[in-house]
C-alpha cells in the first residue's frame, strides 16, 4: 500500500504546469520547497494536453513534472484528468454533453460538460484512467488518485435523453413495477399516474409544479449516476493501479446541494473536500466551522483531507473579497481542529489567463516577494509542527443532524414557506455552540448515536422511520433530543405523516401540531415563558399542543395565544425539547446554553472567552487544543502543555494574539 506522507499535516494544492512554460516549473519547486509545500494534486484539468487526439496519450510533459515533484519530495496526488473532456471529444460525441432543464444543450468551452448518464463518456474517461494508471502506477511520486473533480459541480442535473433512460432503469430497480412507483410519487394528483415505463421522463420544464416524487426520485438519481462514473474510474484505478488510495473531492458546502455525500463516503480512501467562503453569508466563518464538522461526520469521524480552499480572493461570487492577513492560517486551523490532516489550496500559481485569473493561488501574480505568498510560507511551516496531531478525532458532545434527502425534501416545491432553508438553522445552532465552546458533531441521522449527550434535529423536514426509530432508541438509552419546526413532516416518499405534526415525532416529543402558521418576512410573535419570557418567534409558528410534554414557552399573540412555543418531556432521565418557532440568534443562544447545560454539556474549556474558537481533538500522540482567535484582542486560553504553534511551554493559561492561533498539546 503505498501511504499518503504522514509526520506532519499535509499541505499543497492543485498544481496546474500545463499552463505555464517549462522554466517556470524549476522555479515552482523551488517555491514549493521554501513553502515546505508537501503534496500537489496534478492534471486535474489536463485531458486535452495528455490525450491532444484520440487515442494518442502523450504524457512526456507530465513525466518531466512528476519527476521534478518526485526529486524534491513532493508527492503527487495524480488526476485521473478526465474532469474537463476535450474538444475532440464534445466534437466527435455532442451527445455527452448536458441538456438543461428547458432542453437546450450546453456548449463546449468551458468545463465538466459531460452528462452524468453518458455510458459514451464513461468509456472515454476510463480509457484514460487505464493509461494514466498503467503509465504512472510506478512512479515515486505518486501517492493518491485524484479522480475527476468535484462530481456534479456544473453537470447536474442534466435532463438529456441518456438520462431519462438512465432514470426509468434506476426506477425500475427501486420500485419493481409501475403500481409502486405511482405511489411513492403519489400520481392519483393532477392526473399524473403513468401506466407505461416509457413515459416518465426526467423533470423537465413543467407549466406549473412538478410532482414533488419525481424531483426527489431524480436527485437520488443523479447523485447515483454520478456515483456510478466515479466508480467506474476507480474501479480501472483498483485494477491497474492496486494499493494507492484512491479519493475525489467533495463539495461539503452549505451551498451545493447536488450529491447524497454520505452514499458516497463509503466509496472513498479517504474523503477528501473543498471549502470557499461565502462572503454573502451572514457569518461566513460560521459555515466554514459547521462544514468542517459536517465533513468529518461524512467522514464517519476519520480524518479527511481539505483538498482545495483559497489563499485570498476566489472568481465566482458577486464581489470577490481578499482576505485580511492572518485569515489564511485561521480559515486553516479552523479545518485542522475540527480533523483535517492536510490542508490543500486552489491553487499553486495564480493563472495568467482562462476564467480564473483572479482566483488567487499561494503564488499570487505578485510573485513571491508579497504578503501573500510570506503567510503561505508561515503556514507551511507550522504544518511541519503539526504532525502528532495527525490521526486523531475530535471529541464532541453534541451532534447536529443533517440529511441531504432531508435537504432535497426541503428544495421541493409548493412549501409553507420559502423562509425556511435546509441548513440555515443547523448553521445558527452550529454558531451559537462554538461561541460557548461546545463541538459539534455533524452527522447523518442512521449515524451510531450512542457516543453523544445532545443530539440537535434542525428543519429535519424528511426523515425515514429507521432514522425516526435511531433517534428514539437514542433518547431511550438517555440522551437528550431538541426538534425543532417544519421537522419529521414526511416520510422518505415525500408522503406527509398523517393526524397532526411533527408526525415523525410526534409520540418522542409528546407534542401534536394542528396547523402550521408562517410567518412574513420580518413579522414576529411575541413568547411568554420560562427563558424565552418576552423575547419573540419569526419565520415560523404552530397550533402546537403538549399531550405528554410540559409547556415551558407560550405564544402570547394573536390567534396563537397559549400554544406551545418550546415543550419538554422528560422520559426517565432524557429530555425532549420541542421548538415550534424559529428565534433570533440570542434567544436561540439563550435556549441552546440552558438545553446544553441540562444534558450535562461541557465546553472543551470551561470558561474560555468570547471570540476565541477552541476544539479538542485526541489520538495516540496526546490531546491538542486548537484555538482560532477570531477577534483583534488577545485572548487568554486556560491550558497546560506546549504550543506547537509558537514553540513554547505553556502553564496554566496561554494568550493568543488578536487574529491569531494557538495549538497547545495537553499534559
Ligand atoms: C473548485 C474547483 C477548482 C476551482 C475552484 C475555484 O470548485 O475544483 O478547480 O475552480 O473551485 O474556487
Amino acid at each position: 500500500m503505498r501511504t499518503w506522507p504522514t509526520g506532519r499535516i499535509g499541505f499543497g494544492g492543485d498544481y496546474n504546469p500545463e499552463q505555464w512554460p517549462s522554466a517556470v516549473w524549476r522555479e515552482d519547486i523551488e517555491l514549493m520547497r521554501r513553502a515546505k509545500v508537501s503534496f500537489v494534486s496534478v492534471g486535474i484539468f489536463s485531458w486535452s494536453a495528455l490525450e491532444p487526439r484520440q487515442g494518442d496519450f502523450e504524457p512526456g510533459w507530465l513525466d518531466e513534472v512528476m519527476d521534478l515533484l518526485g526529486d524534491a519530495g513532493i508527492s503527487v496526488d495524480l488526476a485521473t484528468a478526465t474532469a474537463a473532456p476535450p474538444m475532440w471529444l464534445a466534437a466527435a460525441h455532442p451527445e455527452i454533453a448536458v441538456v438543461d432543464v428547458d432542453g437546450h444543450r450546453l456548449s463546449q468551452g468551458s468545463r465538466q460538460n459531460w452528462c452524468p448518464s453518458s455510458t459514451t463518456f464513461t468509456a472515454y474517461a476510463t480509457s484514460l484512467t487505464r493509461r494514466m494508471a498503467q503509465h504512472y502506477h510506478d512512479h515515486p511520486a505518486l501517492a493518491m488518485w485524484h479522480v475527476s473533480n468535484e462530481y456534479g459541480c456544473h453537470n447536474t442535473p442534466c435532463y438529456c435523453e441518456a438520462c431519462a433512460a438512465g432514470f426509468r432503469a434506476w426506477l425500475q430497480q427501486r420500485y419493481g413495477d409501475l403500481g409502486a412507483l405511482n405511489g411513492a410519487w403519489g400520481t392519483s394528483f393532477w392526473s399524473q399516474r403513468y401506466h407505461q415505463w416509457e413515459h416518465i421522463a426526467p423533470p423537465r420544464r413543467t407549466p406549473t409544479f412538478g410532482n414533488p416524487g419525481q424531483l426527489l426520485d431524480y436527485r437520488r438519481y443523479q447523485s447515483d449516476a454520478l456515483l456510478a462514473q466515479y466508480l467506474a474510474e476507480r474501479e480501472v484505478l483498483r485494477e491497474v493501479s492496486p494499493g494507492v488510495p484512491v479519493t475525489t473531492n467533495f463539495m461539503t458546502m452549505t451551498h451545493f446541494r447536488h450529491l447524497d455525500y454520505f452514499r458516497w463516503a463509503p466509496t472513498q480512501d479517504v474523503v477528501s473536500t473543498d471549502h470557499y467562503v461565502v462572503d454573502a453569508l451572514p457569518d461566513p466563518r460560521a459555515e466554514l466551522a459547521f462544514c468542517a464538522d459536517l465533513t468529518r461526520g461524512v467522514a464517519g469521524g476519520r480524518p479527511w483531507m481539505l483538498m482545495e480552499h483559497s489563499t485570498s480572493a476566489v472568481n465566482w461570487q458577486p464581489v470577490n473579497r481578499a482576505k485580511d492577513p492572518g485569515q489564511t492560517i485561521r480559515d486553516s486551523l479552523t479545518h485542522v481542529g475540527r480533523g483535517a490532516d492536510v490542508l490543500g489550496f486552489f491553487q499553486w500559481r495564480a493563472s495568467r489567463a482562462g476564467a480564473e485569473k483572479y482566483h488567487s493561488g499561494m503564488v499570487p501574480h505578485a510573485g513571491p516577494d508579497s504578503a501573500l505568498f510570506d503567510e503561505v510560507c508561515r503556514l507551511g511551516e507550522l504544518t511541519t509542527r503539526l504532525g502528532p496531531l495527525v490521526g486523531s478525532s475530535v471529541d464532541a458532545q453534541v451532534a447536529i443532524l443533517w440529511d441531504y434527502e432531508a435537504q432535497w425534501g426541503l428544495m421541493g416545491p409548493a412549501l409553507p414557506s420559502a423562509l425556511v432553508q435546509y441548513g440555515d438553522l443547523a448553521v445558527r445552532m452550529h454558531r451559537a455552540l462554538a461561541a460557548r465552546q461546545v463541538t459539534c458533531a455533524v452527522v447523518h441521522p442512521l449515524s451510531d448515536l450512542s457516543a453523544y449527550r445532545l443530539i440537535l434535529v434542525p428543519t429535519l423536514y424528511l426523515v425515514s422511520d429507521a432514522a425516526v426509530a435511531n433517534l428514539t432508541a437514542t433518547a431511550d438509552a438517555g440522551a437528550d433530543v431538541l426538534v425543532s419546526y417544519f421537522s419529521g413532516i414526511v416520510d422518505h416518499s415525500d408522503h406527509i405523516r398523517l393526524g397532526g405534526y411533527p408526525g415523525a415525532f410526534r409520540d418522542l416529543l409528546g407534542v401534536r401540531t394542528e396547523e402550521f402558521r408562517p410567518l412574513r418576512d420580518g413579522e414576529q410573535v411575541r413568547l411568554t415563558g420560562g427563558l424565552l419570557d418576552g423575547r419573540a418567534g419569526r419565520i415560523w409558528s404552530e397550533v402546537c399542543a403538549a399531550t405528554t410534554a410540559d409547556v415551558l414557552v407560550e405564544y402570547a399573540d394573536g390567534p396563537l395565544l397559549g400554544k406551545a412555543a418550546l415543550t419538554r418531556r422528560e422520559v426517565s432521565g432524557s429530555a425532549r425539547w420541542y421548538l415550534s418557532t424559529d428565534l433570533d440568534d440570542d434567544a436561540l443562544a439563550a435556549l441552546l446554553a440552558e438545553v446544553t447545560d441540562a444534558a450535562g454539556v461541557v465546553p472543551v474549556v470551561p470558561g474560555a472567552p468570547a471570540g476565541l474558537d477552541v476544539v479538542r481533538r485526541r489520538g495516540d500522540q496526546g490531546s491538542f487544543l486548537v484555538a482560532v482567535n477570531h477577534s483583534d484582542e488577545a485572548r487568554e486560553l486556560v491550558a497546560t502543555g506546549h504550543d506547537l504553534v509558537t514553540d513554547t511551554a505553556v502553564v496554566g493559561s496561554l494568550t493568543v494574539p488578536g487574529g491569531g492561533v494557538a495549538v497547545v498539546r495537553e499534559g
